[in-house]
């Protein structure tokens, strides 16, 4: 176990993004994903990111949870610099305290939905009772509680969406980055998908979600505006998640 000597600083913000550069490719064919972009994300804030496609959504979620390093600029996780650490460190951050739900439903097919959102406790190193025990609970939060043994297949599209909501959240993590996550649902199914983010934040689980529905956005905080690569946009919802 990889442990570290910096106490987190759980007062203020969970993810903050410092004036982010990331490009791709060099010379006359690099691209600039992120040039300049700020951000601060706080415990329990629901923020909802839009925006024209190719505007660097992805990358900035990709940033924001350690999957990539910006080019320039900073990336803070509980007030700890993803960008200084060791390679231990980070994979550490992003193995126990960093969540990720994708547009795909890409649970593991040969194992049971249990199993599935005790997998990151498990590859942890954590035992199998207690890892057990840590997936009940978290399959709890998004509402499966029955059938935990069954597979994947089994279970609706929206049913797999939230037991993959699950396996994000898992153990001890605050934060959880969902890209798309009602992309490959129908709407009715999609809604029940976003009041779960929408419960998780509430119970004071961080939901940065990308989204291209105003009214799956609308469930949010804050919504975001991207457009090449800048912020163009940052506004507060008029209701916040907690009195919904
Ligand atoms: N690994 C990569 N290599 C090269 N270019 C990349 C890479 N990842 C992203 N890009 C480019 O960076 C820009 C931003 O991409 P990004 O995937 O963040 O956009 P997005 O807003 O998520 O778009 P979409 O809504 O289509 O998912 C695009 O021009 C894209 O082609
Ligand atoms: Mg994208």
């Amino acid at each position: 176990m990889i442990t570290t000597n910096r106490t987190p600083d759980l007062s203020g913000p969970i993810v903050e993004l410092r004036n982010v550069v990331k490009t791709f490719g060099a010379g006359t064919t690099e691209i600039r994903a992120l040039d300049g972009v700020s951000l601060t994300v706080m415990p329990g804030e629901f923020v909802a990111i839009m925006g024209p496609s190719g505007c660097g959504k992805s990358t900035m979620l990709h940033l924001g949870g350690g999957l990539e390093l910006p080019t320039a600029g900073n990336v803070l996780f509980e007030g700890r610099d993803l960008t200084t650490m060791s390679i231990a460190e980070l994979a550490e951050v992003r193995r126990r305290r960093l969540g990720y739900v994708f547009q795909s439903l890409n649970l593991i097919p040969s194992l049971t939905a249990l199993e599935n959102v005790m997998l990151p406790l498990e590859l942890d190193g954590i035992g199998a009772s207690a890892a057990r025990a840590e997936a009940r609970e978290a399959l709890e939060r998004v509402g499966i509680v029955e059938q935990l043994d069954r597979y994947p297949d089994s279970f609706s599209g929206g049913q797999q969406q939230r037991i993959a909501i699950a396996r994000s959240v898992v153990g001890d993590r605050r934060v959880v980055f969902a890209d798309e996550p009602t992309g490959a649902l129908d709407t009715l199914t999609s809604d029940q998908v976003i009041e779960v983010l929408a419960g998780l934040a509430r119970s004071g689980t961080a939901v940065v979600m990308v989204t291209h529905e105003p009214r799956f956005a609308s469930w949010a905080d804050r919504v975001v505006f991207l457009r090449d690569g800048r912020i163009v946009d940052d506004t507060s919802a008029v209701v916040p998640t907690g009195v919904r």
